[in-house]
C-alpha cells in the first residue's frame, strides 16, 4: 500500500497558503538578498533601536518555572501589565479582569466571533446571540485576515462596505456608507448584519477615525441596530507626530459607558512592538458571554474549556513578554514599554517623513490628506499604470496563487515590480478587498527608511518604463 506524503518543497508548501500576505511573508526566505519585501505589515523599528539591547540581550535561557503549564489566557501579572499598558494607550481605564490573552489578534477575533454566538444569561444586558451565517460589516479595503477569523471556523459571513474610491471623500469612512450597506444587506437577504468590525487606526489606510465620527457611528449602532462592535486597535501606538486627528479608543467613547456589553476591543504585540512572530493578542471585553468563553465554564452549565487553551499564551510567551513588560529603563523607574512607545513615535514619524518625501520626489501617487495618520502604511495609487503592459512579461514562475478574483492588470503590475531588476514586493490592494483595482499597500516599517527609499527609487524606475 502506498501512503501519500504531503508536499515538502518550500515553494509547494507556500502555494497552499490561501492568505496572499502570509504567503509573501514566508516567501521572503526564498527571495534573493537584493529583494525588498514591503508587502507584509511588520515593524523592525523598535527591535533594532532598543528592544534587542535593552531587553532581549539580558534574558537568560530558561528558568525552570517556564517549562511548566501556564494559564492559557495569561497569568494575573501579565493581564495586569497589559491592562496598565492599554489604559495608557486608550486613555481609558482597562480592568485586568477584562483582558484575555490568546495566540495573536487573529485568534482574539476568532474567539470573539465564537463567544458572541453564546447567549447572555437571564438578567444580563446584551442583544440576542449571533448565529452561523450572520453578517459582519467591514469597511473595505480591510485586512484580509478578518475572513479567516470570522468565516473559517465561526462561520460568520464578512460583508465588505465599499468606501468611495473617487472624489473628495475617497477612501473616507462615513456613517452613510455603513448605513447603506446595512440596509442593502437586509433588502438582499431579509436579515440585518449583527456585527460591525472597525480597524482604528486603519489597515491599510492608516487613518485614525475622529471622535465625532466614532460618536456618530457608535450611537447609531447602539440605538438603531442589534449589532455588536469590535474595534481592532492593534495599531493604536502607531501614531506620527504630525497626525491632526488623534487616536480615540472605543473605550474612551461615551457609547462604551452606555453599553459596555456591545463593544469589544482587540490589541496585540505584533505591530506596535514589532513582535509578529510571537503571535500574542488580547480580547478586552466586559460582556458576560465573552468572559465565560475566555475563562471557561464548569459546574451546572455546559462545561467549556477556555478558548485560549487551543491557541494559548504559552509559557515561553509569558517569560519573554514578562521581561519586556517589567523591564525598566537604565536604572530609572520608567517602564521599558513606555520608553519604547515614546521612541517608536519618533522613529515612526522620521520614517514616515523620509518615505513620504521620496514618494513625492519620485511622483508616485498615494492616498493621503495632510494631517492624516499613516499607522505603518502608504496606500499607493498606481491606477495610472493599469493596462500598460506594452508586451513586457513579468518573471515566472510564481510560487503562490493570488486571489482568484484579482484584476489581471493589478496582478501583472504586482508581478512586474516583484521581478528583477526591481525586486520590490507590494501588497496588491485587491488582496484587502479594495473596491477598485490599482491600489497597493506599502508597509514603510518593514525595513529602515533608507531601504524603503531605495525600493521607491526602483519602483519609480520600473513605472517610468511603462509610460
Ligand atoms: C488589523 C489587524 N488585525 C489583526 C492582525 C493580526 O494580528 P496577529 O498577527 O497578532 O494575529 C493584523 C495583522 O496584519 C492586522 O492588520
Amino acid at each position: 500500500m502506498t501512503v501519500s506524503t504531503g508536499p515538502t518543497e518550500p515553494a509547494e508548501l507556500l502555494a497552499r497558503i490561501p492568505d496572499f500576505e502570509q504567503a509573501l511573508a514566508l516567501y521572503r526566505d526564498l527571495e534573493p538578498d537584493t529583494a525588498i519585501n514591503l508587502s507584509v505589515a511588520e515593524n523592525v523599528l523598535v527591535y533594532e533601536d532598543s528592544m534587542q539591547k535593552m531587553v532581549f540581550d539580558h534574558i537568560d535561557l530558561l528558568p525552570e518555572k517556564y517549562i511548566h503549564y501556564a494559564t492559557p489566557y495569561g497569568d494575573p501579572p501579565l493581564r495586569e501589565e497589559v491592562a496598565a499598558l492599554l489604559t495608557k494607550a486608550f486613555d481609558a481605564y482597562v480592568a485586568p479582569g477584562d483582558v484575555f490573552g490568546t495566540g495573536g489578534v487573529g485568534s482574539a477575533l476568532e474567539c470573539l466571533a465564537f463567544a458572541l454566538q453564546d447567549s447572555p444569561r437571564e438578567g444580563e444586558a446584551g442583544p440576542p446571540p449571533l448565529k452561523e451565517g450572520d453578517a459582519v460589516l467591514l469597511p473595505a479595503p480591510y485586512w484580509q485576515g478578518f475572513n479567516w477569523s470570522f468565516e473559517q471556523r465561526p462561520k460568520l459571513k464578512c460583508v465588505p462596505v465599499a468606501l468611495p474610491t473617487e472624489g473628495a471623500d475617497r477612501f473616507r469612512l462615513s456613517l452613510e456608507v455603513i448605513k447603506e450597506a446595512y440596509f442593502k444587506y437586509n433588502r438582499l437577504f431579509g436579515e440585518f448584519p449583527r456585527l460591525l468590525a472597525l480597524t482604528n487606526p486603519h489597515n491599510p489606510l492608516g487613518v485614525n477615525y475622529g471622535k465625532p465620527l466614532l460618536d456618530e457611528i457608535y450611537a447609531w449602532v447602539l440605538d438603531e441596530t442589534q449589532m455588536h462592535i469590535i474595534s481592532d486597535e492593534i495599531y493604536c501606538h502607531s501614531q506620527v507626530r504630525s497626525a491632526r486627528v488623534p487616536f480615540t479608543s472605543a473605550f474612551a467613547l461615551d457609547a462604551y459607558r452606555r453599553a459596555p456589553e456591545r463593544i469589544h476591543v482587540v490589541w496585540g504585540f505584533a505591530k506596535d512592538f514589532g513582535l509578529s512572530g510571537f503571535r500574542t493578542g488580547f480580547v478586552v471585553s466586559k460582556y458576560g458571554p465573552v468572559q465565560r468563553a475566555m475563562l471557561g465554564t464548569s459546574g451546572i452549565e455546559e462545561k467549556k474549556h477556555p478558548m485560549s487553551w487551543f491557541t494559548p499564551v504559552d509559557s515561553l510567551k509569558h517569560y519573554v513578554l514578562g521581561e519586556l513588560l517589567e523591564n525598566t529603563v537604565n536604572g530609572s523607574t520608567e517602564l521599558y514599554t513606555t520608553y519604547a512607545m515614546r521612541r517608536y513615535q519618533e522613529l515612526l514619524s522620521d520614517s514616515f517623513e523620509k518615505v513620504r518625501a521620496r514618494l513625492v520626489e519620485k511622483k508616485i501617487d498615494f492616498v493621503y490628506t495632510e494631517g492624516d495618520n499613516p499607522a505603518q502604511f502608504f496606500w499607493l495609487d498606481l491606477t495610472a499604470y493599469l493596462g500598460k503592459r506594452k508586451g513586457k512579461e513579468p518573471c515566472a514562475p510564481k510560487a503562490f496563487t493570488p486571489p482568484n478574483d484579482m484584476d489581471p492588470d493589478e496582478q501583472w503590475l504586482f508581478e512586474y515590480l516583484r521581478c528583477a531588476p526591481t525586486e520590490v514586493t507590494l501588497l496588491p490592494g485587491q488582496t484587502m478587498h479594495s473596491p477598485a483595482p490599482g491600489f497597493f499597500r506599502l508597509c514603510f516599517t518593514a525595513y529602515q527608511p533608507d531601504v524603503v527609499c531605495e525600493a521607491i527609487d526602483r519602483v519609480a524606475a520600473a513605472l517610468a518604463q511603462l509610460t
